[in-house]
């Protein structure tokens, strides 16, 4: 198994390398720019072992994209490299679209080129392409595509609401029963990239895992991104005892899934034969109010009156609610998560607040 890795030095592809050069890999080439973003200025790559090969590239970077995949021969791809801000995303449009769908585009056709057919292909995707995912109105009848509108956010009306005007329900998001809606450009983004995925190689022998997580969180994730990762970012105010204010009116909640989680139900689509049909859902399926995780991060850092403030402002992109339904990838995968939310936010917490000391 050679094993080609986009992104194989951020948060969630460094720690798919270590798993695959643990679980039987013979070779794996990780290729990723570094991007100061994300590493800080004049990073090194993270250490790996000896069947590791690191290339300090650009994925926009189509002609030595192509040499290098072509003179690598990998038998398998995960594709990880991406643009990750949500609310970035509108304001670095063609840079979201550069990296995300045409980097996407010149992996496929320097794959495409290469004279054998890749066991399997995998893509991380995101629950950014449901928009605001899944919810019920009061009759019970399923509603996809639910939109939120910026007077009522305005006139602080915050929840999603149903053609009556009334409130609806959420309900878990999956791909078997939840249609994409992507409401940023980075989700837009993240839908074409599944589709131009489908669209190169579904007609192929190679095996296609497209996956979409929900919110990964973990040690190893960068403390210094201020586009990503509401969890570190809370962190990093937290030890520099500034305040934390929660947008809207403090009832947004997400779906927590701990990086070892992720990366688990990644190598059982990798080291398995099963051919998804969809994308698989990976999420812990437990809705956290953001503010609840606030609270919980800052009784971590000792301060157990800690009250958040409620800023009733909002955000383009910002969806109300996020929960997995992962039934169709435990059925395919056998997975299910592991880690609670009040353990992976001890183990978040304890590596940040040592990486913030150094
Ligand atoms: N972390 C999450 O909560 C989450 C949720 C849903 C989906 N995802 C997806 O998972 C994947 C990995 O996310 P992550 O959290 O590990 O992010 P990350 O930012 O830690 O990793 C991305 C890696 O890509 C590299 N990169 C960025 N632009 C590049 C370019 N132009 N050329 C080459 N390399 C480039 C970065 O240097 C980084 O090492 C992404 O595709 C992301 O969209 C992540």
């Amino acid at each position: 198994m050679r094993v080609l890795v986009t992104g194989g030095a951020g948060f969630i592809g460094s720690r798919f390398v270590r798993q695959l050069e643990a679980r039987g890999a013979d070779k794996i080439l990780i290729y990723d720019n570094l991007h100061p973003q994300v590493h800080g200025k004049d990073a090194i790559p993270p250490t790996f072992g000896p069947k590791v090969e690191f290339v300090n590239a650009d994925i926009r970077d189509a002609t030595q994209l192509k040499a290098i995949v072509a003179n690598f021969a990998p038998t398998a791809v995960a594709h990880l490299v991406s643009e990750t801000g949500t609310g970035q995303s509108y304001d670095e449009i063609s840079r979201y679209v550069e990296v995300n769908v045409s980097g996407t585009a010149y992996l496929l056709e320097a794959i495409r080129a290469l004279p054998r057919q890749l066991d399997w292909f995998l893509l991380t995707s995101s629950r950014a392409v449901y928009g605001e995912g899944a919810y019920v109105d009061s009759t019970g009848q399923h509603v996809s595509q639910a939109r939120r509108f910026g007077t009522d956010m305005s006139a602080g009306r915050f929840q999603v609401y149903g053609r009556d005007g009334s409130a609806l329900t959420e309900v878990p998001s999956a791909s078997v029963t939840t249609q994409p809606d992507p409401l940023s450009i980075y989700a837009s983004t993240k839908l074409m990239q599944e589709n131009l995925v489908d669209n190169a190689l579904s007609l192929t022998s190679t095996r296609l895992l497209v996956y979409r997580f929900q919110n990964v969180y973990g040690a190893g994730q960068s403390l210094i991104n201020p586009y990503t990762g509401v969890l570190s970012i809370f962190i990093a105010r937290l030890l520099n005892g500034l305040p934390i204010a929660i947008f809207e009116d403090g009832e947004i909640s997400r779906d927590f899934v701990y990086v070892d989680d992720v990366v688990e139900a990644m190598m059982l689509g990798a080291m398995s034969a099963v051919v998804p049909r969809r994308p698989m859902d990976v999420g812990a399926a437990v809705s956290t109010r953001i503010y609840d995780a606030a609270v919980t991060l800052a009784k971590l850092a000792g301060k157990h009156d800690f009250a958040p403030s409620i800023s009733g402002e909002f955000r383009p992109g910002d969806i109300r609610h996020a929960m997995a339904d992962i039934s169709y990838t435990h059925s395919l995968l056998d997975w299910s998560p592991k880690i609670s939310f009040e353990e992976g936010a001890r183990r978040l917490f304890t590596w940040a607040a040592e990486s913030i000391k150094k």
